[in-house]
């Protein structure tokens, strides 16, 4: 287990805390659709205002690539803190800077600073020393909040920990304790459900779970590319021609660490994603020729939810369909239910999962839903994200 120093781990009293967050949130017209990364980062935000300390938020929204843009400015994100806080939160338009030290000295202990989009900035994404350096002087203790961005090297999320004492918010922690509860130590059986447009997107984390799983769920477009592998004619279905010798080997891969491995064995295809009619449901081998598979079938839902239903451990990442779209969204939804019925100890990755699942209204109903959808792939693909890396570790 990795075992982070937390900011419980250190005296934050009267301190002046830089805190990175991840308050990238879907924005649409200036309005933010959904609040659920900034909801969860109030834990540690509540604590650092509780014990007086001045706390310096800093994240990044949307790609703005080092230029200002004013519709990635972090306002809206300021606005709907301080409703969610009841308290008022100071914004600025800067990140670093005289601009930035005088906001910080004006604090008041138990105040909250929003800094501006730290992506305003090209140093941030390079990760340079001297805009890493700037932003550490304005406080005495980094606090890494963003899980969401755990997998980035940037300077607000690694290169700062080189000129303050870094340790892990309570986000950061319940997503480092999840996964690797879930990676390390699961309750058996342990189920891993895989979906999503692409192969070459998980192939990492087959790989990895490959060792470590009893049941190995493939579904999604994914899943064509091993039919097609197997021989099945998927006609029009997204495959990825360079993927299948690989698929065949991840299935060999299964066969000698006695992973069973589900695939689907019905689907709901239609002539196009865009297609109002001609959308049926067919074995996966008799898919005809002018249509594409868009969603797993009901006996696929079927045999995947008993799955569910008897694990201890389930793992989730990438829908089963395209579950934007209600004609092609059941496979997604019936094993959403499936996870909000059982008992398993259920861990969501997050992105379009995370959304499938919010969508149904289940959320409640799983262990954890992750805040990442890159940073939680990458984390159950083995691989050490930066940002955790980077903080203290324990004694
Ligand atoms: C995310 O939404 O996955 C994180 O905020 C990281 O954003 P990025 O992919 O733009 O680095």
């Amino acid at each position: 287990m990795l075992a982070k120093k937390s900011v419980e781990d250190v005296d934050v009293k009267n301190k002046c805390v830089l805190v990175r967050v991840d308050f990238n949130v879907p924005l649409a017209d200036g309005v933010i659709s959904d609040d659920t990364r900034i909801k969860a980062a109030l834990p540690t935000i509540k604590y650092l205002i509780d014990n007086n300390a001045k706390t310096i938020l800093v994240s990044h929204l949307g790609r703005p690539k080092g230029q200002v843009k004013a519709e990635l400015k972090m306002d809206p994100v300021a606005k709907r803190l301080g409703e969610l806080l009841n308290k008022e939160v100071l914004k600025i338009d800067v990140c670093v800077g005289d601009a930035a030290k005088k906001a910080v000295e004006d604090m008041q202990l138990g105040d909250v600073l929003l800094l501006e989009n730290v992506r305003f900035y090209p140093e941030e994404t390079k990760n340079d020393p001297e805009f890493a350096k700037k932003l550490a002087e304005l406080a005495d203790l980094f606090v890494n909040d963003a899980f969401g961005t755990a997998h980035r090297a940037h300077a607000s999320t690694v290169g700062v920990a080189k000129y303050l004492p870094a340790v892990a918010g309570f986000l950061m922690k319940k997503e480092i304790e999840m996964l690797s509860k879930v990676l390390f130590d699961p309750v058996r059986p342990f189920v891993a459900i895989l979906g999503g447009a692409k192969v070459s997107d998980k192939i990492g984390v087959i790989n990895n779970l490959l060792d470590k799983v009893d049941c190995l769920i493939i579904g999604g477009g994914m899943a064509n590319t091993f039919l097609k592998a197997n021989g099945i004619k998927v006609a029009n279905s997204l495959v990825e021609e360079d993927k299948l010798e690989l698929a065949k080997e991840l299935q060999e891969k299964a066969k000698e660490k006695g992973v069973k491995l589900l695939l689907p064995l019905d689907a709901v295809v239609a002539p196009s994603i865009k297609a109002t009619g001609g959308i049926g449901e067919v074995p996966v081998d008799q898919v005809p020729g002018d249509c594409m598979i868009l969603d797993i079938g009901t006996k696929t839902a079927e045999l995947f939810a008993k799955e569910v239903k008897t694990a201890g451990t389930v793992v989730w990442n990438g829908p089963m369909g395209v579950f934007e779209k209600e004609a092609f969204a059941k496979g997604t939804e019936a094993l959403a239910r499936a996870l909000a019925d059982s008992k398993a100890i259920s861990v969501v990755g997050g992105g379009d999962t995370a959304a499938a699942i919010k969508k149904l209204g289940v959320t409640d109903k799983i262990t954890h839903v992750s805040t990442g959808g890159g940073a939680s792939l990458e984390f159950l693909e083995g691989k050490e994200l930066p940002g955790i890396a980077v903080l203290m570790d324990k004694e």
